[in-house]
């Protein structure tokens, strides 16, 4: 062909491709390896001197201007996409957002905020103390030595080997000692958090739970006390007056000790917590003079307060991590 009609021919490929894969195409076509023009350059070799220099001149110059008219159409199209793009495609900033899912709390953590808040309000401070304890904490120091058959009151997940002192607390009352052993009465603290029991789960029974201890330590602290600050946590937490009766019971480390019970519903009385006034050998393990001090304690169930509040008729569900009863909170 020609050298003026490749260039004809090849402007118009230009024009006509519509995008750079078009175009992409047409340059293949003359320009490519095999291009109609690049096999004319190939073969100016075999050509006479007069006839190369001729030709190879216009061959050349075609090239190069080919190559620049390529780029130009190039830019053409590319901005012809970017207008289109711009012309379909748009954010409207004033579309509202998408509503993503949002997380709650668990009913049991609901409890143990709104706990801590009427105790803070009642001058309590929140402490907190390992979930793994040693054998002297959990037990020793609440006046329960080894041997002791109050030790039964608490079937305990012992930690391997037995006999190095580690188990899961079965209670909150060992952060009583902690406590007390980093600070001086008086004191008021309450202490949530989450304990464990070797027992058979059933619908009042999971091996690991939530208590909300509490201590008062002063120097003329009463049962009065005691039964003052729990009915009116109680008339807090259920937003209604409550009616508590105090059992005598037993525990090593209150002396005496009583069970609380609450009134529930039609004159049904619930077990709520165990409490007492502190034993002398507590105040002893922690280096206070037992004469110089009284104070009271006790150990509520925190799982036991959430079913009451929301009418949870098995403990293992909140446990469960099933959604379907999660987000009824
Ligand atoms: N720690 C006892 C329990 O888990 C409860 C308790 C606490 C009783 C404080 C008296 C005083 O059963």
């Amino acid at each position: 062909m020609a050298i003026s009609a490749l260039k004809n021919s090849a402007l118009e490929a230009i024009q006509k491709a519509q995008n750079l894969a078009e175009l992409d195409v047409a340059y293949k076509a003359f320009l490519g390896k095999k291009g109609e023009l690049t096999l004319i350059l190939r073969s100016l070799a075999n050509l006479s001197e007069a006839e190369r220099k001729t030709q190879g001149k216009e061959a050349n110059e075609l090239r190069n201007f080919l190559v620049e008219r390529f780029a130009q159409r190039k830019q053409e199209i590319q901005i012809g996409e970017i207008g289109k793009r711009e012309a379909t495609e748009h954010v409207d900033v004033t579309a509202p957002g998408k509503r993503l899912p949002k997380g709650h709390m668990h009913p049991l953590t609901l409890v143990q905020t709104k706990a801590e808040e009427i105790f803070q309000a009642m001058g309590f401070t929140v402490a907190q103390g390992p979930e793994i304890e040693t054998e002297w904490y959990n037990f020793d120091a609440l006046n329960i030595p080894a041997n002791h058959p109050a030790r039964d009151m608490w079937d305990t997940f012992w930690l391997k080997p037995k006999n190095a002192g580690y188990l899961l607390r079965t209670h909150t009352s060992p952060v009583q000692i902690r406590y007390m052993e980093s600070h001086n009465p008086p004191l008021r603290i309450i202490v949530p958090g989450r304990i464990f029991r070797y027992e058979a789960t059933d619908a009042s029974h999971e091996f690991n739970f939530y208590q909300l201890e509490g201590l008062m330590v002063g120097k003329e602290v009463s049962v009065a006390n005691f039964k003052a600050i729990i009915e009116e946590f109680y008339h807090q937490f259920f937003g209604k007056p409550v009616a508590i009766r105090l059992r005598p019971s037993y525990f090593p480390f209150t002396e005496p000790s009583f069970e609380v019970d609450m009134r529930w519903g039609k004159g049904k009385w619930l077990e709520m917590m165990g409490a007492g006034i502190v034993h002398p050998n507590v105040f002893r393990a922690v280096g206070y003079i037992p004469a110089e001090w009284r104070g009271f304690a006790f150990g509520m169930g925190l799982d036991r307060l959430a079913m009451m509040k929301y009418q949870i008729p098995d403990i293992r569900l909140l446990y469960s991590g099933d959604l379907r009863f999660l987000q009824q909170f």
